[in-house]
């Protein structure tokens, strides 16, 4: 018995980073043990932005996959596939795309933002504003009761429940209303101090060698108010010790934070410290990656069998939204 299913995706944008690892991918793990769960990469989700460009889009599928079964999501134990390997969300899709209103998807926050945020590209497609309500249809077509998100998704859960709430009252109640599942983690900040994020150029990759991370973190921001050694500095300003936070033990990091506040240790010490911290948790990740990345064949299966899984559910639910519209 499990308590529940879960559904989540990720828009495949290549090699994961520190942020994704953290983020996302080790609660996913810990949620397989538990809940019925489901994962998918967003394939079309990335045609909503990028259609335009997609010629990286297999490779970075490929990536994305070859991580997650690197980092420990477990195949044996959750179900791993490719969104437009799944038919059912498009046609689900179609539907509650008759029963919702325009202003409901003008009024998801990140609508405006990211059409002002991407401004290189003509985001005024039908297939945007939508994207939303696909979101909506990932969810419901797995009838799942949570999906773990960043709170940053919270208005398309929101919608999700909308959606399903005016469905249930159109004609049958079919699907139940999915909780989010925040867990807090500490934002993971990049080179430089802000959000690591690939498109900032600051990321810290799982399929970076142990010589590109010590680079990284050797020329990673300090806190800037530490000039010379002598100088004390403040751990709390400082990204590197956020970083400790996540990924040292609990002694490094009162050694860092005493050691920093009264200039008994050096920069380059820390951070040494740190990159001990990165290679425990990345060698084995790193050891799965080499062995997965060329056994492509093994990574199609994954996804095939996941497909195959995916849609047991999802064709039970499309029959019952189709016989509850009268289709
Ligand atoms: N929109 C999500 C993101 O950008 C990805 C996503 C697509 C998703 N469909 C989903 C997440 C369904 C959770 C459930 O991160
Ligand atoms: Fe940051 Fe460590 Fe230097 Fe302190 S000693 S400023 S925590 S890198």
């Amino acid at each position: 018995m499990t308590k529940g299913r879960v559904l989540s995706g990720m828009r495949p944008s290549g090699k994961l980073h520190l942020g994704n690892f953290s983020g996302a991918l080790e609660n996913w793990k810990r949620l397989q043990e538990e809940y019925e769960s489901f994962f998918f990469v967003a394939d079309w989700h990335a045609l909503s932005t990028d259609y335009a460009k997609t010629a990286n889009l297999r490779d970075y599928i490929y990536q994305m996959l070859v991580d997650w079964l690197s980092a420990g999501l477990n195949p044996e134990k959750c179900t791993i596939f490719i969104q437009s390997h799944v038919p059912e969300h498009a046609e689900l899709h179609i539907l509650f795309s008759m029963i919702t209103p325009i202003p409901w998807l003008e009024r998801v926050p990140t609508y405006k933002e990211q059409q002002q945020e991407l401004k290189d590209r003509d985001l005024s497609t039908y297939g945007f504003l939508g994207y939303p309500l696909l979101q909506a249809a990932d969810i419901l077509v797995y009838k799942a009761d949570f999906v773990p998100v960043g709170i940053d998704q919270l208005p398309h859960l929101e919608l999700t429940r909308e959606v399903a709430r005016r469905f249930n009252f159109l004609y049958k109640e079919v699907f139940p209303e999915p909780q989010p599942l925040l867990t807090d983690f500490p934002k993971i900040p990049g080179t430089d101090g802000r959000k690591m994020s690939k498109s900032y150029n600051n990321a810290i990759y799982l399929a970076d060698t142990r010589e590109e991370v010590w680079e990284k973190l050797r020329t990673m921001v300090t806190d800037p108010k530490r000039i010379r050694r002598t100088d004390p500095g403040d751990p709390e300003v400082c990204p590197v010790f956020s970083l400790h936070r996540v990924y040292s033990s609990q002694e490094i990091i009162q050694q860092v934070d005493g050691g920093c506040r009264t200039a008994g240790i050096g920069c380059i010490e820390c951070k040494k410290w740190l990159n001990n911290a990165l290679t425990e948790k990345l060698d084995p990740i790193r050891d799965k990656r080499s062995q997965l990345i060329n056994n492509s064949s093994m990574v199609k299966g994954v996804v095939e069998s996941g497909a195959k899984k995916a849609r047991e559910v999802a064709s039970s639910v499309l029959e019952e939204a189709r016989a509850a519209i009268g289709l």
